[in-house]
């Protein structure tokens, strides 16, 4: 009797004890089920759940889940738009540097000056070949023939409005046009990334000096720093109020496009000051920053040109290689860690690409000291004349760690922009 008590209790023991242990399993089980989850969502619907996924986590799930994220050469050809441009020639030249087929977007394939330097690519060592095609932002169904077939499509192209356009061609131009470069994304029906060339135009706004912008940051925050400016009624009048509003605007307007097609994903490179070597006279724009570069190569006080003064010459110049700004584009098509809404400032890496126009001029002396007299600002004994206003402050940390992006030194980007104006004999 008592042996078969004991027995019993033996058993009911045994039995407990497997219970409890079923139960932890099935409680484990359900954690890793629940991270799962969690983590599936915030990639498929972003981040719901409050809890950033890790990135080496995030490409293994969407690897899982069959998402498509990023694409490669052997995804089809790449179009960008505004290929001839002083951005977009240096994103074909890179990309066909790593193997892919490029639609180059032109608006006159006829226009020698604007494609020579494109085509000239076919014949150097490079994997990748170039393609022309003629696409007009104004016109509608326009690039539907370059975008087909294509994996990804960049689009750098853009009436830039370098003082010659009116405001509003600038913003129609950008933003309302964008509507047609989409309808040619979603008609083809292959393209599974989008890049925008936007601008540090979209993040800036009135801030105190010192004050280090980041990807978090809109043009239309604090809209009272603007003093009754930031209005819709100011785009046809104000040049930087419509550039900054087509910029904002576009990427909202193709975040939200991407959204609610889902075959592809928009992704926007915000780049600063953009200087860097020029691959053909036309890119020498008047009032570009490599234009203003150069007067002060050939002697000019920033901003005078032909004996006019045209704007001030105090500025902080927070400057950016074209060369990593192409580079950054390319790796906006391809990196699993941009998503749908990723932004990514391209400027100056770190304070030493930052420099008030006096320090700029004194690093163009030491690296040009064959040239007997370079341009600057106002001195007075030794000393600016003029207190420059500490701003824009920004760094491309982001696109470095995300996309993975190597930056070139400012030293190596302003000799390289000085080489290519002796190069193209405007120097
Ligand atoms: N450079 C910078 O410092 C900087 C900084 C921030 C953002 N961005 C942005 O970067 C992009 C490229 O600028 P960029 O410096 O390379 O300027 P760019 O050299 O003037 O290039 C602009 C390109 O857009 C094309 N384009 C203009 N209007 C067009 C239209 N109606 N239809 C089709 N194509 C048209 C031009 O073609 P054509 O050759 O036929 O004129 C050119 O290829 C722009 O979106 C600009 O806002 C530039």
């Amino acid at each position: 009797m008592f042996e078969n008590g004991l027995i019993a209790i033996i058993m009911a023991s045994i039995g407990i004890l497997f219970l409890v242990r079923i139960l932890v399993y099935i409680c484990q089980f359900l954690l890793i089920v629940l991270k799962d989850v969690k983590e599936m969502a915030s990639i498929v619907w972003g981040d719901i759940t409050g809890t950033e996924v890790k990135r080496e986590n995030r490409q293994k799930i969407q690897e899982r889940i069959g998402i498509v994220s990023g694409i490669t050469k052997t995804d089809g050809p790449v179009a960008v738009t505004g290929s001839s441009g002083y951005i977009g020639s240096r994103v074909v030249e890179d990309l066909m540097g790593q193997g892919y087929q490029v639609h180059a977007c032109v608006r006159d394939s006829s226009n020698e000056k604007k494609v020579d330097h494109l085509l000239n690519l076919n014949e150097q060592d490079l994997e990748g070949s170039v393609e022309l095609f003629e696409g007009d932002l104004f016109k509608r169904g326009s690039y539907d023939e370059a975008f087909a077939g294509c994996a990804a499509v960049i689009h750098a192209g853009a009436t830039v409005g370098f003082n010659r356009e009116t405001p509003q061609e600038v913003y129609d131009g950008c933003f309302t046009e964008n509507e047609h470069v989409i309808e040619s994304v979603r008609k083809s029906g292959s393209v599974k990334r989008f890049v925008f060339t936007s601008s540090f135009a979209a993040v800036g706004h009135p801030r105190p000096e010192g004050y280090v912008f980041t990807e978090k940051d809109w043009c239309g925050d604090n809209v009272e720093g603007y003093k009754g400016a930031w209005t819709e009624e100011n785009i046809s009048k104000n040049r930087d109020i419509a550039y900054a509003m087509a910029k904002a605007n576009t990427e909202k307007m193709i975040y939200k496009a991407a959204e609610e097609d889902g075959s592809f994903e928009a992704v926007s490179i915000n780049p600063l000051h953009v200087i860097g070597p020029l691959m053909s006279e036309n890119h020498n724009q008047f009032f570009s920053w490599q234009f203003w570069i150069l007067q002060l190569l050939k002697g000019e006080d920033f901003g005078n040109w032909n004996e006019r003064k045209l704007r001030g010459s105090t500025m902080l110049w927070n400057m950016v290689d074209v060369r990593d700004v192409a580079r950054a584009h390319r790796l906006g098509t391809e990196s699993p860690n941009a998503k749908n809404g990723s932004r990514y400032i391209l400027s100056a890496t770190d304070p030493s690409g930052e420099m008030f126009t006096w320090e700029l001029q004194a690093k163009l002396k030491e690296l040009f000291p064959e040239i007997e007299s370079i341009g600057g600002e106002e001195m007075e004994d030794g000393r600016p004349k003029e207190k420059t206003y500490d701003s824009p402050r920004s760094y491309c940390s982001l696109a470095r760690e995300e996309l993975g992006l190597s930056t070139y030194s400012i030293e190596e980007t302003l000799k390289g922009t000085g080489d290519s104006y002796k190069a193209i004999n405007l120097l």
